[in-house]
């Protein structure tokens, strides 16, 4: 039985890991296009982790392709803005960013001055938190925990334990409401490295949410979300509800095996 939250999300399905990169893209390049013919520009706070890889891949060589066409996206009027971060070296093979840089940033059209890394060269997780939380309340001018910086697009992966940028399972970060960035310690998920993580109320400020999830391992997490029967402290993802937005679930069919069919919507 599906959860009266789930049925405010849409859910798509995908064939494989493929389709669900395309769908991303997409959606993704839609989302930044009404965002800039809107309000003028497209702030967006990319995931980590590799799912989101392929996506990346996709709207960068859209980009090289023809950067003119009315079908890309201006990255001339984007800011891109990270989820959560590994506490490591911007070059370390662990880096989200690393990982965004090589899979989007080395060929979209961006400005460097509109990419907005977690700031891992710091000192420590809370002073990067810090700087981060501050960087964002000012580019937004916002004051949390009056007002959240209000992303017009943020993308998400999902763990096999539920979490989702990173709040963990049973983590103090999960009840952090007048920050805009915590620290996470390291989670028995590999990497074992400490983190920097978005809060619920900034990713629940978003217009717009896109959960990225593919894989088999991820099918018993999504369907306890799908099915509502889970709390956020056992399944972080599920705490994730725009007040003021839209939330699409992209899942391809391995991660959705556990949905029973007729839910389904294609
Ligand atoms: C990270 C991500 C994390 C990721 C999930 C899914 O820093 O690892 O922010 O939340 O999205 O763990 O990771 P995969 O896409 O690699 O399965």
């Amino acid at each position: 039985m599906q959860s009266q939250a789930a049925r405010q999300a849409e859910w798509r399905i995908a064939a494989d890991a493929h389709e669900l990169a395309a769908m991303a893209a997409k959606l993704f390049t839609q989302l930044g296009r009404e965002a800039i013919a809107a309000r003028g520009h497209f702030t967006v706070a990319v995931a980590g982790g590799s799912t989101p890889e392929r996506c990346y891949r996709l709207l960068a060589a859209a980009t090289a392709k023809d950067a003119t066409s009315h079908e890309a996206l201006d990255w001339s009027k984007t800011d891109l803005f990270f989820g959560d971060e590994r506490f490591v070296p911007r070059d370390d093979p662990r880096s989200n960013y690393r990982m965004v840089e090589e899979s989007l940033l080395g060929a979209a059209a961006i400005d460097p001055r509109r990419v907005h890394p977690i700031p891992t060269e710091l000192g420590s997780p809370e002073q990067c938190a810090a700087t981060y939380s501050d960087t964002l309340a000012e580019f937004f001018g916002v004051s949390p925990p009056h007002s959240w910086s209000r992303f017009d697009l943020i993308l998400l992966g999902l763990g096999d334990d539920g979490h989702t940028a990173s709040l963990f399972p049973g983590a103090a970060a999960l009840s952090v409401g007048d920050r805009i960035a915590t620290t996470s310690p390291p989670g028995v998920l590999p990497p074992p490295v400490d983190r920097v993580t978005l809060t619920f109320p900034v990713l629940n400020a978003a217009r717009h949410v896109i959960f990225l999830v593919a894989g088999a391992n991820k099918a018993a997490a999504v369907e306890d979300i799908w099915r509502g029967c889970c709390t956020p402290n056992e399944r972080p993802a599920i705490g994730v509800r725009p007040s003021h937005g839209a939330l699409t679930w992209l899942v391809d069919e391995a991660a959705a095996s556990q949905i029973s069919i007729g839910h389904k919507l294609a």
